[in-house]
Protein backbone atom coordinates (compact mmCIF):
# COMPACT_ATOMS: atom_id res chain seq x y z
CA UNK A 1 0.00 0.00 0.00
CA UNK A 2 1.63 2.96 -0.85
CA UNK A 3 1.61 6.83 1.42
CA UNK A 4 -1.62 7.98 0.02
CA UNK A 5 -3.64 4.71 0.13
CA UNK A 6 -2.56 4.11 3.31
CA UNK A 7 -3.61 8.10 4.56
CA UNK A 8 -7.32 7.25 2.48
CA UNK A 9 -7.96 4.17 4.51
CA UNK A 10 -7.22 6.48 7.37
CA UNK A 11 -8.39 9.77 7.14
CA UNK A 12 -10.98 9.79 3.80
CA UNK A 13 -14.60 10.58 3.94
CA UNK A 14 -16.38 9.05 0.95
CA UNK A 15 -17.61 11.82 -1.87
CA UNK A 16 -16.37 14.28 0.97
CA UNK A 17 -12.66 14.31 1.44
CA UNK A 18 -9.94 12.20 -0.18
CA UNK A 19 -6.23 12.30 -0.38
CA UNK A 20 -4.86 12.63 -3.94
CA UNK A 21 -2.02 13.07 -5.88
CA UNK A 22 -1.17 16.84 -6.47
CA UNK A 23 0.91 19.09 -8.61
CA UNK A 24 4.50 18.35 -8.67
CA UNK A 25 3.39 14.91 -7.10
CA UNK A 26 2.71 16.48 -3.58
CA UNK A 27 -0.14 14.78 -1.83
CA UNK A 28 -2.70 17.14 -1.64
CA UNK A 29 -6.32 16.89 0.45
CA UNK A 30 -9.49 17.84 -1.72
CA UNK A 31 -12.26 18.62 0.35
CA UNK A 32 -15.85 19.07 -1.83
CA UNK A 33 -18.94 19.31 0.60
CA UNK A 34 -21.95 20.92 -0.02
CA UNK A 35 -21.36 24.28 0.85
CA UNK A 36 -17.34 24.82 -0.40
CA UNK A 37 -14.41 23.38 -2.07
CA UNK A 38 -10.78 23.44 -1.20
CA UNK A 39 -7.41 22.09 -1.79
CA UNK A 40 -4.75 21.46 1.26
CA UNK A 41 -1.29 20.61 0.87
CA UNK A 42 0.40 18.42 3.16
CA UNK A 43 3.59 20.31 1.93
CA UNK A 44 3.27 23.28 4.19
CA UNK A 45 -0.04 22.94 5.42
CA UNK A 46 -0.84 25.07 2.19
CA UNK A 47 -4.67 25.96 1.22
CA UNK A 48 -4.19 26.58 -1.95
CA UNK A 49 -8.10 26.38 -3.37
CA UNK A 50 -11.42 27.96 -1.54
CA UNK A 51 -14.85 28.26 -3.30
CA UNK A 52 -18.08 28.04 -1.86
CA UNK A 53 -20.67 26.40 -3.99
CA UNK A 54 -20.92 27.65 -7.20
CA UNK A 55 -19.12 30.80 -6.16
CA UNK A 56 -15.66 32.03 -7.68
CA UNK A 57 -12.09 31.18 -5.58
CA UNK A 58 -11.27 32.94 -2.56
CA UNK A 59 -7.55 33.06 -3.01
CA UNK A 60 -5.53 33.53 -5.78
CA UNK A 61 -2.80 30.98 -6.91
CA UNK A 62 0.09 31.27 -9.18
CA UNK A 63 0.35 29.75 -12.69
CA UNK A 64 4.27 29.94 -11.95
CA UNK A 65 3.95 28.26 -8.65
CA UNK A 66 6.52 25.84 -7.99
CA UNK A 67 5.43 22.82 -6.97
CA UNK A 68 7.87 21.12 -5.09
CA UNK A 69 9.26 19.92 -1.82
CA UNK A 70 11.95 22.35 -1.15
CA UNK A 71 10.19 25.12 -2.14
CA UNK A 72 6.92 27.45 -1.35
CA UNK A 73 3.70 27.17 -3.12
CA UNK A 74 3.44 30.72 -4.41
CA UNK A 75 -0.50 32.03 -3.58
CA UNK A 76 -2.82 30.45 -1.30
CA UNK A 77 -2.39 30.74 1.96
CA UNK A 78 1.46 30.13 2.74
CA UNK A 79 2.14 29.39 7.04
CA UNK A 80 4.91 31.42 7.90
CA UNK A 81 6.81 30.36 11.17
CA UNK A 82 8.82 30.51 13.28
CA UNK A 83 10.08 34.05 11.80
CA UNK A 84 8.51 36.25 8.98
CA UNK A 85 11.00 37.66 6.26
CA UNK A 86 14.20 37.24 7.17
CA UNK A 87 15.70 35.46 10.24
CA UNK A 88 17.40 37.72 12.22
CA UNK A 89 21.36 37.44 11.97
CA UNK A 90 21.00 34.51 9.92
CA UNK A 91 20.81 34.85 6.07
CA UNK A 92 21.12 31.45 5.28
CA UNK A 93 17.94 30.67 6.56
CA UNK A 94 14.97 30.66 4.33
CA UNK A 95 12.68 33.42 4.10
CA UNK A 96 9.58 33.29 6.38
CA UNK A 97 10.85 30.25 8.45
CA UNK A 98 10.72 26.33 7.64
CA UNK A 99 7.04 25.86 8.50
CA UNK A 100 6.15 26.24 4.45
CA UNK A 101 8.11 23.94 3.61
CA UNK A 102 7.99 20.81 5.49
CA UNK A 103 5.22 17.99 5.28
CA UNK A 104 2.43 18.39 7.83
CA UNK A 105 0.96 15.45 9.11
CA UNK A 106 -2.76 14.84 9.53
CA UNK A 107 -4.01 14.93 12.49
CA UNK A 108 -7.86 14.09 11.57
CA UNK A 109 -10.63 15.10 9.31
CA UNK A 110 -14.10 15.67 9.95
CA UNK A 111 -17.78 16.18 8.37
CA UNK A 112 -20.04 17.95 10.39
CA UNK A 113 -23.63 17.51 9.80
CA UNK A 114 -24.27 21.28 8.58
CA UNK A 115 -21.48 20.41 5.61
CA UNK A 116 -18.26 22.31 7.14
CA UNK A 117 -15.49 19.85 6.52
CA UNK A 118 -12.62 20.56 9.61
CA UNK A 119 -9.23 19.27 8.57
CA UNK A 120 -6.30 19.20 11.40
CA UNK A 121 -2.45 18.97 10.74
CA UNK A 122 0.19 18.85 12.39
CA UNK A 123 4.22 19.82 12.95
CA UNK A 124 6.13 18.93 15.37
CA UNK A 125 9.70 19.96 16.85
CA UNK A 126 12.53 17.65 14.69
CA UNK A 127 16.59 17.57 14.78
CA UNK A 128 15.44 19.28 11.37
CA UNK A 129 13.59 22.50 12.95
CA UNK A 130 15.78 22.67 15.84
CA UNK A 131 19.17 22.68 13.56
CA UNK A 132 17.65 26.56 12.32
CA UNK A 133 15.46 26.52 15.33
CA UNK A 134 16.79 25.66 18.86
CA UNK A 135 13.24 25.14 20.80
CA UNK A 136 10.83 22.39 20.51
CA UNK A 137 7.13 23.10 19.85
CA UNK A 138 4.37 21.70 18.94
CA UNK A 139 2.04 23.35 15.78
CA UNK A 140 -1.59 22.52 15.05
CA UNK A 141 -3.63 23.73 11.90
CA UNK A 142 -7.35 23.51 11.83
CA UNK A 143 -8.97 24.23 8.22
CA UNK A 144 -12.31 24.80 8.56
CA UNK A 145 -13.98 24.47 4.68
CA UNK A 146 -17.19 25.81 5.38
CA UNK A 147 -19.69 29.19 4.20
CA UNK A 148 -16.34 30.19 5.10
CA UNK A 149 -12.79 29.70 5.34
CA UNK A 150 -11.36 28.92 9.24
CA UNK A 151 -7.94 29.00 9.67
CA UNK A 152 -6.65 28.54 13.37
CA UNK A 153 -2.49 28.09 13.84
CA UNK A 154 -1.93 26.88 17.61
CA UNK A 155 1.76 26.69 18.66
CA UNK A 156 2.38 25.04 21.92
CA UNK A 157 6.03 25.32 23.81
CA UNK A 158 7.14 22.62 24.58
CA UNK A 159 10.64 23.61 25.44
CA UNK A 160 12.20 24.41 29.14
CA UNK A 161 12.37 28.28 28.34
CA UNK A 162 10.46 30.82 27.34
CA UNK A 163 10.43 31.05 23.38
CA UNK A 164 9.64 34.08 20.86
CA UNK A 165 8.40 33.59 17.70
CA UNK A 166 6.66 35.59 14.62
CA UNK A 167 3.76 34.09 12.50
CA UNK A 168 1.79 34.94 9.48
CA UNK A 169 -0.84 33.34 7.52
CA UNK A 170 0.00 34.92 4.54
CA UNK A 171 -3.07 35.33 2.70
CA UNK A 172 -2.76 35.79 -1.19
CA UNK A 173 -6.57 36.82 -1.64
CA UNK A 174 -7.70 37.16 -5.37
CA UNK A 175 -9.17 40.24 -6.73
CA UNK A 176 -10.22 41.38 -10.15
CA UNK A 177 -7.62 44.24 -10.57
CA UNK A 178 -5.86 45.68 -7.43
CA UNK A 179 -5.45 48.99 -8.90
CA UNK A 180 -9.12 49.86 -8.16
CA UNK A 181 -9.20 47.84 -4.69
CA UNK A 182 -9.83 49.77 -1.54
CA UNK A 183 -8.76 48.52 1.62
CA UNK A 184 -10.20 49.45 5.12
CA UNK A 185 -10.08 48.95 8.59
CA UNK A 186 -6.51 50.19 8.93
CA UNK A 187 -7.38 54.05 9.04
CA UNK A 188 -5.14 55.98 11.56
CA UNK A 189 -3.07 52.53 12.32
CA UNK A 190 1.10 52.70 12.51
CA UNK A 191 3.05 50.67 9.73
CA UNK A 192 6.57 50.10 8.57
CA UNK A 193 6.91 50.83 5.39
CA UNK A 194 9.41 48.42 3.86
CA UNK A 195 9.77 49.64 0.06
CA UNK A 196 10.59 53.19 1.97
CA UNK A 197 13.47 52.11 4.08
CA UNK A 198 11.33 50.54 6.43
CA UNK A 199 10.05 54.14 8.03
CA UNK A 200 7.67 54.19 10.26
CA UNK A 201 3.99 55.95 8.68
CA UNK A 202 0.50 56.59 9.87
CA UNK A 203 -2.40 55.19 7.27
CA UNK A 204 -4.38 58.20 6.36
CA UNK A 205 -8.21 56.70 5.54
CA UNK A 206 -8.46 53.43 3.40
CA UNK A 207 -5.95 51.96 1.70
CA UNK A 208 -5.15 52.10 -2.15
CA UNK A 209 -2.74 50.09 -3.95
CA UNK A 210 -0.73 52.41 -7.00
CA UNK A 211 2.22 51.21 -6.64
CA UNK A 212 4.66 48.24 -5.18
CA UNK A 213 3.43 47.85 -1.60
CA UNK A 214 4.91 46.44 1.53
CA UNK A 215 3.66 47.25 4.95
CA UNK A 216 3.44 45.56 7.91
CA UNK A 217 0.68 47.76 10.53
CA UNK A 218 1.70 47.21 13.72
CA UNK A 219 -0.94 46.51 16.51
CA UNK A 220 -4.24 45.67 14.40
CA UNK A 221 -6.49 43.62 15.76
CA UNK A 222 -9.90 44.42 13.43
CA UNK A 223 -11.34 42.74 10.47
CA UNK A 224 -9.70 44.03 6.92
CA UNK A 225 -12.42 44.29 4.02
CA UNK A 226 -11.07 44.48 0.28
CA UNK A 227 -13.42 46.71 -1.77
CA UNK A 228 -13.31 44.89 -5.56
CA UNK A 229 -15.28 46.57 -8.00
CA UNK A 230 -13.83 44.57 -10.82
CA UNK A 231 -15.05 41.03 -9.56
CA UNK A 232 -18.09 43.46 -7.89
CA UNK A 233 -17.51 41.82 -4.53
CA UNK A 234 -16.03 42.69 -0.91
CA UNK A 235 -14.02 39.89 1.02
CA UNK A 236 -13.44 39.93 4.51
CA UNK A 237 -10.31 38.57 6.54
CA UNK A 238 -11.19 38.76 10.19
CA UNK A 239 -9.20 37.56 12.73
CA UNK A 240 -8.48 36.41 16.30
CA UNK A 241 -5.10 36.98 18.20
CA UNK A 242 -3.11 38.28 15.97
CA UNK A 243 -1.64 41.84 16.27
CA UNK A 244 0.11 42.45 12.43
CA UNK A 245 -1.92 43.01 9.80
CA UNK A 246 0.74 42.89 6.42
CA UNK A 247 -0.43 44.37 3.13
CA UNK A 248 1.43 43.30 0.19
CA UNK A 249 1.54 43.63 -3.81
CA UNK A 250 4.61 43.52 -5.87
CA UNK A 251 3.67 45.54 -8.84
CA UNK A 252 5.30 45.20 -11.94
CA UNK A 253 9.15 44.94 -11.68
CA UNK A 254 9.03 42.27 -8.63
CA UNK A 255 6.52 39.93 -10.33
CA UNK A 256 8.95 40.10 -13.18
CA UNK A 257 11.70 39.24 -10.81
CA UNK A 258 10.48 36.57 -9.24
CA UNK A 259 10.84 33.14 -10.94
CA UNK A 260 7.42 31.29 -9.33
CA UNK A 261 4.78 34.23 -10.32
CA UNK A 262 3.62 34.99 -13.57
CA UNK A 263 4.84 38.54 -15.03
CA UNK A 264 1.07 39.34 -15.56
CA UNK A 265 -0.36 38.40 -12.53
CA UNK A 266 0.51 41.05 -9.78
CA UNK A 267 -3.16 42.84 -10.54
CA UNK A 268 -4.61 39.79 -9.69
CA UNK A 269 -3.39 39.44 -5.78
CA UNK A 270 -3.36 40.67 -2.82
CA UNK A 271 -2.05 39.61 0.05
CA UNK A 272 -3.61 40.70 3.76
CA UNK A 273 -1.78 38.65 6.32
CA UNK A 274 -3.25 37.70 9.73
CA UNK A 275 0.12 38.13 11.68
CA UNK A 276 2.06 38.33 14.83
CA UNK A 277 5.50 39.86 13.32
CA UNK A 278 8.48 42.39 14.71
CA UNK A 279 7.11 44.03 18.03
CA UNK A 280 3.80 42.39 17.91
CA UNK A 281 6.10 38.83 17.92
CA UNK A 282 4.51 36.09 20.47
CA UNK A 283 6.32 35.17 23.51
CA UNK A 284 5.55 31.81 25.19
CA UNK A 285 6.28 30.61 28.46
CA UNK A 286 7.14 26.67 28.92
CA UNK A 287 3.83 24.41 28.15
CA UNK A 288 1.93 27.39 26.71
CA UNK A 289 0.07 27.22 23.95
CA UNK A 290 -0.77 30.49 21.59
CA UNK A 291 -3.72 30.04 19.03
CA UNK A 292 -4.53 32.78 16.26
CA UNK A 293 -6.89 32.64 13.52
CA UNK A 294 -8.58 34.05 10.63
CA UNK A 295 -11.48 33.62 8.78
CA UNK A 296 -11.80 34.73 5.07
CA UNK A 297 -15.31 35.22 3.37
CA UNK A 298 -17.15 36.89 0.78
CA UNK A 299 -19.13 40.19 2.38
CA UNK A 300 -22.98 38.75 1.31
C1 LIG B 1 5.46 39.49 2.28
C2 LIG B 1 6.66 40.28 2.71
O1 LIG B 1 4.75 39.08 3.40
O2 LIG B 1 5.89 38.35 1.55
C3 LIG B 1 7.43 40.70 1.47
O3 LIG B 1 6.27 41.41 3.49
C4 LIG B 1 7.79 39.48 0.63
O4 LIG B 1 8.59 41.42 1.84
C5 LIG B 1 6.53 38.68 0.34
O5 LIG B 1 8.38 39.90 -0.58
C6 LIG B 1 6.78 37.39 -0.44
O6 LIG B 1 7.73 36.60 0.18
P1 LIG B 1 8.19 35.25 -0.48
O7 LIG B 1 9.31 34.71 0.38
O8 LIG B 1 7.01 34.32 -0.45
O9 LIG B 1 8.65 35.58 -1.87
Amino acid sequence: MNDQDHLNKKFSIPGIAKIEVGAGGLPRINVTSSLAESHIYLHGAHVTHFATRGQKPLLFLSEKSFFSSDKPIRGGVPICFPWFGPKAGDSTAAMHGFARLLAWEIGGITARPEGTVGVELQLKSSDQTRARWPFDFQATYQINVGKNLELRLRVTNQSTQNVSFEEALHTYLSVGDVKSVAINGLAGRRFIDKVDGAKEKTQTGHITITGETDRVYLDTTDAVTVDDPALSRKLIVRKGSSSSTVVWNPWIAKAKAMADFGDDEWPHMLCIETANVAANAVSLAPGATHEMWAVIEEAK
